[in-house]
C-alpha cells in the first residue's frame, strides 16, 4: 500500500530534487553543482534553496554522517541498498544540519524513501532517523571521536577526511588548523573579473575584491552582467586574479607570454589583458579541445593588436622552440584540495591514491614551463591546491635540477597579507576569503 498508517505517502518537491541529485552524484560520480543547476529549474526559488542547501551540505559531511548512520544503524552501510543511503543521508543533515524539525524530517525522509526505493524501506529508515535523532551534531562527533587524537576529532566535526587534515597540518600552524577547516564549509560568494583594457570594476556591481584591482564578490546569477554576458567580464576567484597579476608584476625580458595549462580560460582571460597593456600577446594552450573551445569563448572579446591565440597542444611535449616567452603559466592540473568550498562532494572522492600521478605530471609540466622561458624569463607554478606534494616539493625539486632561482613571490603581492610561505605564496580560505592557491615564481637562469 502506498500509504502509512492510512496516510497517502507525500511527495515534496525539494527533497525530490536533492535525492536525484545525490544519486547522479554518488552512483554515477555528477558534480553536485552541475547536477543542481540542472535540476532545480523546476522549483520555486524557496525549494531551489532549500534543495542547494540540503544538497550542498549532506555532500560536504557524507563522511562524517555516514559514520552517524552506522552507528545509528548497527551495520555497515554496504550492506545497504545505495538508494536507501543515499535518502538517509539526507535525513541526518535536515537533523543534524539543518533546521528541519525531527518529526519533519524524518517523516518527509520515510516518504521519499518510500516512493523512490519502495514501501519495504520506510520501516527501516523510520528506525534509523529515530536513533539518530536522539544526538545533535555534537553528541554524535563526541561519541564517534572517542578513542580518536585530536586531529580524528577535527577530521568528524569538520567533515574531512583525515588524510586532508593531515595534509594541512603539515603546511599550517596548529592553532589555524580548525578555522581552515572550518572555512572549506562555507560556500564563497561568486567572484567577477573584468578583461583589463576591456572592462571597469564598477561595471560588475558588488563590493570591489580586497586586493585585486580588476575583481568584485556580487550575489546573483553572473550571466544577468551585461560585461559578462559580451565576454568582457567572468568569474574568478580572487585568488586565481592575484596569482596572475603577481606573474604579470615579475620583471622579465619583452615578448610574448604562454599559459601553458589553460582551460578553461580562467587566468588566461586575465593574462590576455594585462598582456596586451604591456603590448604583448599570450600564447594560452590547452591540452583537451573541449577546453580549449573555452579558452577561445573566454577570450573572445580581445581585439586585435595583440589578440591572444588560443592552441590544443600537450605541454609536456611542447609546440614551441625552447626559450620562446618572456613569462610562463604553468597552472596544472592537481587535487584541486584548495577549492573544497566550492565542490562539495570532492573532499570524498579525491584520494591520497590520487597524488603520485598528478604530481608526476607536474614535475613534467613545470620542467617544460622552464624551458619554454627565455633567458631571465619568469615561470609561474600554480596549483588550486595546498598538498606539499604538489606545492612546495614540485618546486624544491626543479630548483635542484638547476637552471633556475626562486624569486620572493610575496614581494610582488605586497598588499596581501600573511601571504608568504617561505619564498612562496600560499593563500587560504580562512585567511584571504580567497580559494587556497599555491604560487612560486622561477626566473629561468642566463640572462
Ligand atoms: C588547473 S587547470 C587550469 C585552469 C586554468 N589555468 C584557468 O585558470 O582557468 C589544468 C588544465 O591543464 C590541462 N592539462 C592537463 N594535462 C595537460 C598537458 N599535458 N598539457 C597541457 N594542458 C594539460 C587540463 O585539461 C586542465 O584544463
Amino acid at each position: 500500500m502506498n500509504a502509512r498508517r492510512g496516510r497517502a505517502r507525500r511527495r515534496d518537491a525539494a527533497r525530490t530534487v536533492a535525492y536525484r541529485v545525490l544519486r547522479a552524484v554518488t552512483a554515477d560520480g555528477a558534480y553536485a553543482n552541475l547536477e543542481l543547476a540542472r535540476l532545480r529549474g523546476s522549483l520555486s526559488a524557496q525549494d531551489a534553496a532549500f534543495a542547494t542547501e540540503l544538497v550542498a551540505g549532506t555532500c560536504r559531511a557524507m563522511g562524517t554522517y555516514d559514520r552517524v548512520l552506522e552507528r545509528a544503524a548497527g551495520r555497515e552501510l554496504r550492506s545497504l541498498q545505495p538508494a536507501v543511503v543515499d535518502a538517509l543521508r539526507l535525513g541526518v543533515h535536515q537533523l543534524l544540519g539543518m533546521r528541519v524539525p525531527s518529526h519533519a524530517a524524518i517523516a518527509t525522509t520515510v516518504d521519499l524513501a518510500a516512493l523512490e526505493v519502495g514501501e519495504r524501506v520506510a520501516g527501516l529508515v523510520n528506525a534509523v532517523l529515530r536513533n539518530v535523532a536522539e544526538r545533535d551534531l555534537d553528541g554524535w562527533v563526541d561519541l564517534l571521536s572517542e578513542g580518536e587524537d585530536e586531529r580524528g576529532r577535527l577530521a568528524l566535526a569538520t567533515h574531512h577526511p583525515r588524510w586532508i587534515v593531515d595534509a594541512w597540518s603539515r603546511v599550517l600552524p596548529a592553532g589555524e588548523l580548525a578555522a581552515a577547516l572550518a572555512a572549506d564549509n562555507v560556500a564563497p560568494v561568486p567572484n567577477l573579473v573584468v578583461r583589463p583594457g576591456l572592462a571597469e570594476v564598477a561595471e560588475l556591481g558588488g563590493e570591489p575584491d580586497r586586493w585585486s584591482p580588476y575583481g568584485a564578490r556580487r550575489d546573483g546569477d553572473p550571466a544577468t552582467v551585461p560585461a559578462v554576458a559580451e565576454g568582457r567580464a567572468g568569474v574568478q576567484d580572487e585568488g586565481s586574479q592575484l596569482v596572475a597579476l603577481a606573474l604579470a608584476r615579475a620583471d622579465a625580458p619583452d615578448g610574448p607570454w604562454l599559459d601553458l595549462c589553460a582551460g578553461p580560460g580562467g587566468k588566461s582571460a586575465l593574462l590576455a589583458g594585462l598582456a596586451r597593456e604591456q603590448g604583448t600577446r599570450l600564447v594560452a594552450s590547452e591540452l583537451q579541445p573541449h577546453r580549449a573551445a573555452l579558452v577561445a569563448s573566454n577570450l573572445r572579446a580581445y581585439p586585435e593588436p595583440n589578440a591572444p591565440v588560443v592552441l590544443v597542444a600537450d605541454g609536456t611535449r611542447p609546440a614551441w622552440r625552447p626559450g620562446s616567452f618572456a613569462r610562463v603559466l604553468a597552472d596544472v592540473p592537481c587535487t584541486g584540495l584548495g577549492a573544497l568550498r566550492r565542490r562539495p562532494e570532492s573532499r570524498w572522492r579525491r584520494r591520497p591514491e590520487d597524488l603520485p600521478g598528478l604530481v608526476e605530471l607536474q614535475h613534467t609540466l613545470l620542467a617544460s614551463a622552464i624551458a619554454a622561458a627565455a633567458p631571465g624569463g619568469v615561470v609561474a607554478y600554480v596549483t588550486c591546491s595546498p598538498h606539499p606534494a604538489e606545492t612546495t616539493d614540485v618546486v624544491d625539486a626543479a630548483v635542484a635540477a638547476g637552471g633556475v632561482d626562486l624569486l620572493d613571490a610575496s614581494a610582488f603581492l605586497p598588499e596581501v597579507p600573511d601571504a608568504a610561505s617561505g619564498r612562496t605564496v600560499q593563500l587560504w580560505p580562512h585567511r584571504h576569503g580567497t580559494d587556497a592557491m599555491f604560487l612560486a615564481l622561477l626566473r629561468r637562469a642566463g640572462r
